[in-house]
Order: structure tokens, then sequence, then C-alpha cells
């Protein structure tokens, strides 16, 4: 495979980044993956546009334009012949001489970017989607900046193989009662054909596959309501799917052990999913 790192492309084998980096010692980095369906890139303008405000937040410097951004992108798809599949890119704030709390100075340490591609035959044919998957519930004990799409995937890590070790697929984070979201997703319950997704703030991610999936939700005159869902109600809900730029669109059939609905998945997700795809080719 080749990749990117900081201004060249190399066999991954040959690709290096020092053990000082506060990526590595400090999970001091942001990230996007973009997907990309039949050679083309899904949104990459939305995710450019989050990558510059999870940078600026951060007081981090961008490395590369977004139009260079967008030429490299589109490099590795092409170096790696990927037809379906994810590009990821990393950007962490460099490796200063030693570890320090402090943040180094850009202009003696510059920013790390990484990218790679991951080659996923079929992406948008992925069997779960006609299965439905099964989340649990686990406390959201993250940090509260999930606005900013840092590398800190310490515990969305641990929820996912919580939701393992129980027979499920993922893990619905819960706060105050409320839904935040999935380990690397957006989550939406739907009753009485309205769909209910929490509202955007800095508690969860403002996911793109979101954005697109409400707009093209609005324009197929389904009925969108933002706001706070327990995990009860989401339990009662008529049927319940994910968002995220790899899943595209994803049922979910069972709750905490509960089934939803009749347990298979619902045609409102189905009817997403299958619009995100038709959109997005
Ligand atoms: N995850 N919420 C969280 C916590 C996420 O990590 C993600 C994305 C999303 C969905 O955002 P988007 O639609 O922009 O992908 C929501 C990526 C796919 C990942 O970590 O692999």
């Amino acid at each position: 495979r080749t990749v990117y790192v900081n201004g060249d492309y190399l066999p991954e084998t040959e690709a290096k980044v020092s053990i000082f980096d506060r990526g590595f010692l400090m999970a001091d980095g942001v990230y996007e993956v973009t997907s990309v369906l039949g050679g083309k890139l899904i949104d990459f303008a939305g995710h450019a546009k989050r990558l510059e405000r999870s940078l600026g937040e951060l007081d981090m410097a961008a490395p590369v334009t977004s139009e260079e951004l967008l030429e490299i992108h589109r490099q590795l798809v092409e170096k790696n012949g990927i037809t379906d599949g994810l590009v990821y890119l990393q950007i962490t704030r460099g490796a200063p001489e030693d570890r320090d709390f402090a943040f180094p100075d850009p202009a003696t340490t510059p920013s790390t970017i990484v990218l790679f591609t991951q080659n996923k035959p079929g992406l948008a044919d992925s069997p779960a989607a006609k299965v439905g998957m099964k989340v649990i519930s686990i406390p959201d004990v993250r940090w509260h900046r999930r606005d900013i799409k840092t590398v800190q995937l310490l515990y969305p890590s641990m929820g996912k193989m919580m939701a393992k070790k129980a027979g499920c697929d993922d893990a619905w984070m819960i706060e105050d009662g409320f839904v935040t979201e999935g380990t690397s997703n957006n989550a939406y319950i739907v009753k009485g054909g309205k769909i209910i997704t929490r509202e955007l703030s800095t508690d969860i991610l403002h996911g793109i596959t979101r954005a697109a999936v409400l707009r093209f939700a609005a324009e197929a005159q389904m009925e969108v309501e933002e706001r706070n869902f327990t995990i009860e109600e989401a339990m009662q809900a008529d049927e319940a799917f994910i968002t995220s730029a790899s899943a595209f669109v994803m049922p979910v059939v069972e709750i905490d052990g509960a089934s939803l609905g009749d347990g298979k998945p619902g045609p409102v997700a189905a009817r997403l999913r299958e619009i995100y795809l038709e959109e997005s080719l």
C-alpha cells in the first residue's frame, strides 16, 4: 500500500513518524475518514471543512490547504486502485524534542500529517444492512468536546469491546439519561414515521453523514425532529439506525436485548440508506 506522510508518497513499510510525536504520546491529533464508492470520494468538502474546524478548536496549524488535501486523497485512491474503501487522514501537533505538556512552538515543530487508504470491496453492499445491528447501552464517560474529531478513541474502543463481549455490534453511550451517540456513529430512532436524533452541540460529533441524511430526509418530505431521547424511548421505538462515513445508514434491530418492532431492519432506515447511496454515487 502507498501511504502519505508529511509530503511524501511511500510504501507503508517505509513510512516513519517520530516516537516523540504528540499524536502517539498524548493523542494530540485530529482525524477524518472519507469513504470512496465507485472510485469517488463521498462528501470530501464536508470532511475538509470539519477538519479545519477541529484544527481551529485545538489551535493546531493546517499543514496543507483543502485543495492540496483533495489532491492527496485522489492520488492515494488512484495509486492504491481503490474502487470502494476509505481514506484515513490524521494530523497531529508534531514531534517536539522532548515530551512536554505545553504545546510546542509551531514554528519549530511542524504538525504531522498522515494519510492511508483501506480497500473495502463492496462497501455499499454490506450484508449487515439487511440483518441490522444489535447495540448495548453504556455510560458516556468521554471528555466534553466530542464535536472535535480527536484521535482519543480509547473509550469508544472499550465500548466496542463491551458490545462484542455481550454478543452485540456496537454501544450507544448515555449521558444524563439521554443517548449521545454510538462509539463511531450518530444515533437515530424512528417513531410514528418521525426521525428523531440528538441536536448538535459539543456533546456529539457533527456527523457529515448525519448532515447529508437529514438533508435528504427533508427533501423526501420525511419528518425530522432534533432532540434528546432516552434509551427507554429508543427501546420502544418502531426502528432505529446509525450513520457514519464508513457505515452510511445502518439499521439497528436490538437495544439492550429488546427487539425493535419485528426485529428486522425498518423501512425508514432502508429508504434513507437507499437515498443516501443513490445521491452519493
Ligand atoms: N467515525 N460520532 C462519532 C463518535 C464518530 O466517531 C463518527 C465517525 C460519527 C459519524 O460521523 P461521520 O458521518 O462524519 O462519519 C459520529 C468514523 C467513521 C471513524 O471513527 O471511523
